[in-house]
């Protein structure tokens, strides 16, 4: 029996022994495509290596990657956008691209502590781009050995920090401490908060549904999605980024026809409403929130906020809570303005001040870490 023949069968009635369905399953992990996890737990001599293996493990929004760094000395590297990566439908100004590089540049500085060096970070070296990134640089790293430095004890985090695009259990109240351990993260330069209140947290779960359902429905901004999605282990090895669709079941979804890009653009599609019921389910599934609200809209404040998520999302794991940002309310596309202004007014995060996450904050299931392309395809060489 060829594998379509296989999945048939099981779709039509279980015909197929369990023997084979455990084979399909075991052979669907995208190996290469999380070799950077193991890469970056392995160690490396050279310590610009060795913080760059753990900064590609950085979260980013639709796991675009939108990092280049060139090696410009012994200890020092520059870090700049890749603009291919951006979204610009979603993403018009780069807000969260800048957000992922944050995560990028907070991560190495993590990782430059487990080795004895603190990370100096220079944002903006050429000034701020504006309204969207551009050519210059995003900021000059550099390495600075440092005798009496403990190791960050968010750096064991590293390889359990998630975004968990999963229902939380309802019935588990985020504890007291957590909330208080994550609210202390806060800085002059950005503010952490939970929202525990529950008739905020009623209007947030249907903010973030009705922003969902607009993004779906605004085909351009839909598309630029659907043109992410990576369907199967084939297709995530190829292009380890964007928006994995893989596992068995769903891989097993595809082979009979039953998901493809096609259906997915097409919101009328059962695949398509079963997503968007999937989606539904899991924003209602939000015991908390965690904000992030830098104090003006400047690029430097922006990369702030994204270094304070970044340690939030460690923080997170420390505590055995789950995290996953729910971004499309924030987006600043036209069709999303209204959600925008009620989110600001709901939450009190209008100009000057600026809300760069909202994340659901609750227990959720144990998920897998997320495809990666390895470090040394993302450097240059000066
Ligand atoms: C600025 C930013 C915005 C994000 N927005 C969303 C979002 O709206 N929905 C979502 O499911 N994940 C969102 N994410 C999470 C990314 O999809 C995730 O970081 C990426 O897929 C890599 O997965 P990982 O964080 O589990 O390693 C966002 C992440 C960042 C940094």
């Amino acid at each position: 029996m060829n594998r379509r023949h296989f999945l048939v069968s099981v779709g039509a009635g279980g015909l197929v022994a369990a023997t084979g369905v455990t084979a399909f399953a075991l052979t669907r992990t995208p190996t290469a495509a999380l070799a950077p996890w193991a890469e970056a737990a392995s160690g490396h001599p050279d310590p610009r290596r060795f913080v760059l293996n753990h900064a590609v493990l950085a979260p980013n929004p639709h796991n675009r990657q939108p990092w280049i760094v060139e090696l410009t000395g012994p200890l020092t590297m520059t870090l700049w956008c890749n603009l291919d990566r951006r979204l610009p439908q979603t993403d018009p100004f780069d807000r969260q691209i800048l957000i992922g590089l944050a995560c990028f540049a907070e991560l190495a500085a993590i990782a430059a502590t487990a080795i004895g060096y603190r990370l100096e970070v220079e944002t903006f070296p050429a000034g701020e781009p504006w309204p969207r990134l551009d050519q210059r640089p995003i900021a000059h790293l550099r390495l600075v050995r440092d005798g009496g430095l403990s190791a960050d004890p968010l750096f064991a985090q590293i390889p359990h920090r998630r975004s968990t695009k999963r229902p939380f259990d309802m019935a588990r109240p985020v504890p007291a401490a957590g909330i208080a351990a994550l609210e202390r993260l806060s800085t002059d330069a950005a503010r952490i908060t939970a929202v525990t209140d529950p008739a905020i947290l009623g209007t947030l779960r249907d903010l973030t549904w009705d922003a969902w359902q607009i993004e779906a429905a605004t085909k351009r901004t839909h598309m630029e999605s659907v043109d992410l999605m990576r369907i199967g282990r084939r297709e995530i090895e190829a292009n380890p980024d964007g928006i994995s669709l893989g596992g068995p079941f769903l891989e097993g979804l595809s082979l009979i026809g039953q998901l493809s890009r096609e259906q997915l653009a097409d919101p009328a599609s059962s695949a398509s409403r079963q997503g968007a019921d999937m989606y539904r389910t899991m924003l209602a599934a939000a015991p908390a929130y965690l904000t992030v609200v830098a104090p003006d809209p400047s690029r430097a404040a922006t990369f702030a906020a994204g270094r304070a998520y970044l340690r939030a999302n460690l923080t997170v794991a420390a505590l055995g809570l789950s995290l996953h940002p729910v971004s499309q309310a924030l987006q600043e596309f036209a069709e999303m303005d209204g959600p925008r202004a009620r989110l600001d007014r709901l939450l009190d995060t209008g100009a000057p001040r600026r809300l760069h996450m909202l994340a659901r904050l609750g227990y959720g299931p144990a998920v897998p870490q997320t495809p990666r392309w390895a470090a040394s395809t993302r450097i240059r060489t000066a």
